[in-house]
């Protein structure tokens, strides 16, 4: 049952925003207005429209997400997701699993079946990336070996380093 989850997964270096897949999910904060890292990116690439669309969903609670369109993303769907701020409390693991969880629903409610991920919280979030790393791939696999819909999961990482560190884990799993 598991390999057959993992055989789902799979790991890219490079930008997330390049990616066409039914949707890439976003590092936000709890406005959805914006600001840098991976979400500056994703509304750079997307044009205007997509912070407009923001503008009327209200902000998001850290742990959960919302939908909008990509516009012109080669990505057909945008879930945005906020992260905990690393504080090395019980609460930050949970709630990172939720921004993955609360995307999958979303993914699975629109009927998507390719979904990017880039690590949530581990940039100015402060995130360590093997903790983070193990939420998210265990999260994954869980919602996975649930699931037909979802066909094909990325974790689109930056830097050498952190694609490294999903490999390492990856591999220990199969
Ligand atoms: N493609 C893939 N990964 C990327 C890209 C990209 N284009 N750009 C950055 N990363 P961060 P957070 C990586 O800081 O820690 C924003 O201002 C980056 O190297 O974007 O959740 C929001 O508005 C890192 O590994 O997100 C929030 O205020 C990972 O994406 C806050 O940052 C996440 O880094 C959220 O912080």
């Amino acid at each position: 049952m598991t390999s057959k989850a993992l055989d789902r997964i799979q790991v890219h270096q490079g930008d997330i925003t390049k990616l066409d897949v039914d949707a890439i999910v976003n590092a936000a904060n709890t406005s959805l207005l914006g600001g840098g890292g991976v979400d500056g990116a994703i509304h750079r690439a997307a044009g205007p429209q997509l912070l407009e669309e923001c503008k009327t969903l209200g902000g998001c609670p850290t742990g959960e997400a919302r939908i909008t369109k990509g516009y012109k993303l080669p990505a057909r769907h945008v879930i945005h997701t906020v992260g905990p701020v690393y504080k090395g409390r019980p609460a930050d693991a949970d709630l990172l699993a939720s921004c993955y969880k609360n995307s999958f629903k979303l993914a699975g409610d629109y009927g998507l079946s390719s979904i990017a991920f880039p690590a949530i919280s581990c940039g100015v979030y402060g995130y360590p990336i093997e903790d983070a790393c193990k939420i998210a791939v265990d999260t994954t696999l869980r919602v996975l070996e649930q699931t037909d819909t979802i066909q094909k999961v990325i974790f689109a990482l930056f830097s050498e380093a952190d694609v490294q560190t999903y490999r390492t884990y990856i591999d220990s799993l199969g």
